[in-house]
């Protein structure tokens, strides 16, 4: 196979790899992604609660705004601190120990008695979403046959967005169902239910066969790579090549920055502008935008927001392995741009009210096309295998840094000038076009093995 492309060499692994359907492989990546769903649903969810949680714990709005954020600061301390025992201990099995976090603090939310113990339960289910955003990427892509990594590690966007919905619609149904004052306990709790299934389909699919490998359990490699469907031929030729690429990087043991700066650059800046796009302050405080327009139905506006995200998250997810992660980027950011300028011309007074709508549904489009689509699988295929969950943390944890302060920041800017924010966004779209232009490498198609060569110093 000397001489072929990454695409052809995968092609040919696909063909002579036909011991089962990929049941297993299908199994394995649907699981990883359930990560995905809690992520989206937990971080959603907080915002059908906070009216019963002012009044019972009697919530001033800077004791609101540390009670929202205790899970967002979580985040953070989780992605950062998930990177370390995803190498060594593996990312399948760090997973089993987010998923009894998620499951603790869902349950943990619902039962509660006072504040202090809520920020606690939170605070650990941001670690549990954190920790979750580096290592199931990391595993998805792992595992997935290169030319399909883009729409598989995509699967864990496509269950964000899904969560975020799905945590909208168990609000509205439970406020239904429920009415009363407990029923924020069962919005909380209800998280609880998917927490566990996740946990206990961690323990029915196999480890990454690459991370095995990285500890040098080469046998136990063989069988995952059985499970996944290979052929004993397949397989063998698979190890090889892993077994190769790890003997060339003994270099790529240690997260450096001399060696991996690209990589390190990479990823913080993608997960930068991924934030800088103002992407969550507009999923946050999007009734609050729609008002200052002058809209009278928010609400049904928002669920149209919500909608488009997932719509065009499924045409990032198509569009991926076709066009590449970089042309989705360029594309994105030059409609996030043009959007983002029309969102600040009708706050700045400039042009009709009218136009809010289409701007901001234009921008969800744009942006779950583009960043929204390659924010995740980009950070997890970038670094070599030996440090992929440690560099991922990295990626994870600007964007949890950066979604902090942007959610904290946005409406005292907001309350300055209301089109200011959208004005800054639409500057940080230009940079991050010249940026992307300038630096970014295409991934596309590319072996996970061979991407160390291209990445390291
Ligand atoms: C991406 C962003 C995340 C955002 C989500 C919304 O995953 O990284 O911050 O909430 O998209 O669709």
């Amino acid at each position: 196979m000397r001489g072929a492309t990454d695409q052809e060499r995968d092609s040919a692994r696909k063909g002579q790899s036909t011991r089962n359907n990929g049941t297993i492989l299908a199994a394995a990546i649907g699981t990883a992604a359930l990560a995905g769903l809690l992520f989206g649903f937990d971080t959603a969810v907080i915002a059908g609660v906070t009216g019963d949680l002012t009044r019972l714990f009697a919530l001033t709005p800077e004791t609101l705004g540390v009670t929202v954020s205790a899970a967002l600061w979580g985040t953070l301390i989780g992605a950062l601190s998930a990177g370390k025992p995803g190498d060594s201990f593996g990312s399948r099995n760090s997973l089993r120990v987010l998923a009894a976090f998620y499951f603790v603090a869902g349950l943990g939310c619902a039962l509660v008695s006072n504040w202090s113990a809520f920020l606690v339960f939170r605070f650990i289910c941001g670690l549990a979403i954190g920790g979750s955003s580096v290592l199931a990427p990391v595993y998805i892509a792992e595992i997935a046959p290169a030319r399909h990594r883009g729409l598989l590690v995509g699967l864990f966007q496509l269950m964000i967005v899904i969560g975020i919905l799905v945590a909208y619609l168990s609000n509205a149904a439970i406020a239904g169902l429920i009415g009363d004052a407990t029923a924020w306990r069962w919005k909380l709790g209800v998280t609880a239910a998917p927490a566990l299934i996740f946990f206990i389909l961690l323990f029915a699919i196999p480890d990454s066969p690459r991370w095995l490998m990285t500890r040098g359990r080469r046998d136990e490699a063989d069988d995952a790579l059985a499970r996944i469907g290979l052929t004993p031929e397949a397989a063998a030729a698979e190890l090889h090549r892993i077994e190769q690429a790890l003997q060339r990087d003994p270099a790529d043991e240690k997260l450096s920055w001399h060696r991996h700066r690209k990589p390190i650059l990479l990823a913080i800046s993608v997960a930068m502008f991924n934030q800088l796009a103002g992407i969550n302050a507009v999923l946050y405080y999007l009734n609050d935008i729609f008002a200052r327009a002058g809209s009278l139905s928010p609400d049904r506006q928002a669920i149209l927001i919500g909608i488009a995200n997932l719509v065009f998250t499924l045409v990032g997810m198509a569009l991926i392995d076709r066009l590449g992660r970089k042309t989705l980027l360029l594309i994105g950011a030059t409609g996030m741009v043009l959007c983002l300028g029309a969102a600040a011309a009708v706050l700045f007074g400039a042009i009709a009210n009218a136009v809010m709508l289409p701007a901001l549904i234009g921008f969800i489009a744009f942006f779950a096309t583009s960043q929204g689509a390659v924010i995740w699988v980009y950070i997890s295929e970038i670094f070599p295998t030996p440090i992929r969950a440690r560099g991922s943390a990295l990626g994870a944890g600007t964007h949890w840094l950066m979604n902090a302060l942007i959610a904290g920041v946005f409406p005292v800017l907001v309350a300055w000038s209301p089109g200011a924010p959208f004005a800054i966004f639409a500057a940080a779209m230009v940079v991050q076009l010249l940026v992307v232009a300038t630096f970014f490498p295409e991934t596309r198609g590319v072996d996970l093995d061979l991407m160390a060569e291209r990445m390291t110093a």
